[in-house]
């Protein structure tokens, strides 16, 4: 068949005429591809799947029947628009409760979001013009800068270094980028170094982005996954609420990634622009689904028995990872371990295998071991291993823990 005149169609932000044709195959796709040829490989073996980023588990039985009510009501039935008062309440006290900032309006500070992915996608319509600079940490979660090139904005990557504690160096930003930057994105504790902000970075940040005429976009997507102390948000930052939003969702904190829920919080006019461009985008989140997040905000302890699970895997994961010679200190927070990728690897039976990536680390690990985790060689080359990882109960969690260290117990990493 002679090619399609659809083929001449397609915007350039998605390649226009050559849309479809590179023969690119992008990281998660090789993961799924080397996982697939793994299995085939050795039938019947256990893969261990440290790679996946979401929850192994439910909702909690609570926020289910809540929406299992919430669904029966009539009035939750129709378009939910920009939403009603519940979940803007709840995120309110939630933010006061939890997160310890005071004094957010719901009414005019806060608005949900069909979870943060969708809220970042919707973000640099308001706020990018062609040529404007977003600054963005890289590694990262890349889709506020996907979307401000749609519409003809440029990223500047700030690499997040364990020099600086993975924390962006924005005194390293050229003094033309700076002039043209709009919008600042992070995102703390941060996918995927796991690493934490303070209070310190957050009040810096502040005083930049005054002196700089920026808007701040905060992802707090792993706000209230921390395992000591209390989830840092950068609204608690006196000045934030003037220059920025922080981004929180139900995914992570409640289990409840396939819901599609969350908040956007902090300056009103900011609020106010993203709900007129969500409210030419989406009809809303159904409402029963808003009222059954809103349950899970207002019981935090949901969170916090989920973060306790979380920093129970993440010690033995790291007791196993530093026996096996990998530099591998818990995070505060996430339920990510990001550990520095190792340069070769030998076997007892003298075989040694070279790396010059990350990638080829991570393909190694499915390839010989079946373990699966997520190589990052944006600024230098890690992995990152999730404790998200599939186990019935703690039997079976200290099972699969203890076959990682057997599978890596034949092998010596140099790094
Ligand atoms: C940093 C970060 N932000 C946002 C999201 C998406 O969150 P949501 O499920 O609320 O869209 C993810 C999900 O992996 C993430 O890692």
């Amino acid at each position: 068949m002679s090619e399609s005149y659809i083929q001449n169609l397609f915007a350039q932000r998605i390649g226009g005429n050559q849309y479809g044709k590179s023969n690119a195959i992008y990281k998660f796709e090789k993961i799924k591809r080397a996982k697939r040829a793994a299995m085939a490989a050795q039938p019947g073996q256990e893969i261990l799947d440290l790679g996946v980023g979401e929850p192994d588990e439910m909702a909690f039985p609570q926020v289910v029947e809540k929406l299992c009510e919430e669904a029966r009501k009539p009035e939750n039935r129709g378009y939910a628009d920009n939403g009603d008062e519940v979940l803007k309440q709840a995120a309110a006290r939630y933010l006061d409760r939890v997160c310890g900032v005071k004094g957010i309006n719901p009414e005019t500070e806060i608005m949900h979001s069909i979870g943060s992915k969708a809220a970042l996608s919707l973000l640099p319509a308001a706020l990018i013009n062609p040529a404007d600079y977003v600054l963005m940490t890289v590694p990262g979660y890349p889709v506020f800068g996907t979307h401000a090139k749609y519409y003809g904005g440029l990223v500047h990557n700030l690499p997040l270094t364990e020099a600086n504690q993975f924390l962006p160096d924005l005194d390293s930003i050229p003094a033309e980028v700076r002039s043209k930057a709009k919008v600042l994105v992070l995102n703390y504790p941060n996918n995927p170094t796991g690493a934490s902000a303070t209070p310190e970075f957050f009040a810096r940040v502040v005083g930049f982005a005054k002196k700089n005429n920026l808007v701040v976009i905060h992802d707090a997507a792993y706000a209230a996954l921390v395992f000591d102390g209390k989830p840092l948000s950068f609204l608690a930052t006196p000045g934030a609420k003037d220059v920025g939003l922080e981004l929180h969702s139900a995914s992570k904190t409640f289990n409840m990634t396939g819901w599609r829920c969350g908040f956007v919080a902090g300056n009103p006019l900011l609020v106010r622009a993203y709900g007129d461009v969500k409210d030419n985008s989406d009809s809303g989140q159904f409402l029963a689904i808003q009222h059954a997040a809103a349950h899970g905000f207002d019981h935090p302890e949901i969170t916090e028995k989920i973060a306790a699970k979380y920093a129970r895997r993440m010690q033995g994961l790291v007791r196993v990872l530093a026996n096996a010679g990998f530099k591998a200190r818990p995070p505060k927070g996430s339920f990510f371990l990001y550990v520095q990728a190792p340069r070769s690897a030998e076997k007892k039976d003298g075989s040694r295998m070279v790396f010059h990536n990350a990638e080829e680390v991570s393909t190694w690990l499915i390839t010989e071991k079946l373990i699966s985790t997520v190589p990052w060689d944006d600024a230098g080359a890690y992995l990152r291993f999730s404790v998200t990882f599939v186990a019935k109960d703690l039997a079976d969690e200290n099972r699969i823990l203890s076959q990682i260290a057997k599978r890596l117990e034949d092998v010596r990493f140099d790094f």
